[in-house]
C-alpha cells in the first residue's frame, strides 16, 4: 500500500526491471530516461527518474532516489541503501533513516518520507504505474 505521499501514476506501465533481477531483502538502484511521459513523474520533460527498488520479502516497493532531507540521492555506492541490519533505508550523506513506507524515523527530517511510486507486475518484470 502506497504511503500517503504516494505518486499514482496514469497511462501504460514502464518496463523498471525484471523480477528475477531481485533478491528479497536486497535493494536495487535504476534510472530510467522519461521522455514524453516525464509529466505524469512531476519531473520535467527529457530528464531522467532516479528510483530505488526494495524488495522487503513479502513486497517490492519503489521510492523516487531523492531524500526528504535536502534532496540528495541516498547512496554512495551503487545499489546500497540498506542499514547494516537491512531493516530499514538509509540515507548516506547525513544519515536520515526510512522505515519500510518510506517514512524518516531517526536523522534529520523526522517524519517526512520519500516519493513512492505505485508498481504492477507484468510477465516476470516489475513495472512503474
Ligand atoms: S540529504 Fe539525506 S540525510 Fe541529509
Amino acid at each position: 500500500m502506497p504511503s500517503k505521499d504516494s505518486t499514482n501514476i496514469t497511462g501504460d506501465p514502464i518496463p523498471l526491471i525484471a523480477l528475477d533481477d531481485l533478491t528479497a531483502g536486497e535493494t536495487k538502484g535504476v534510472e530510467i530516461e522519461l521522455d514524453d511521459v516525464a509529466t505524469k513523474f512531476s519531473v520535467k520533460k527529457g530528464k531522467r527518474l532516479d528510483l530505488i527498488i526494495w524488495h522487503q520479502g513479502n513486497e517490492i516497493r519503489v521510492f523516487k532516489n531523492a531524500c526528504p532531507h535536502v534532496g540528495l540521492p541516498l547512496e554512495t555506492f551503487p545499489d546500497r541503501f540498506l542499514t547494516a541490519d537491512k531493516k530499514h533505508l538509509i540515507c548516506s550523506a547525513h544519515a536520515a533513516t526510512f522505515d519500510h513506507d518510506g517514512t524518516c524515523i531517526a536523522g534529520p527530517c523526522p517524519g517526512k518520507s520519500l516519493t513512492e511510486y505505485k508498481t504492477t507486475t507484468l510477465d516476470g518484470w516489475l513495472m512503474l504505474g
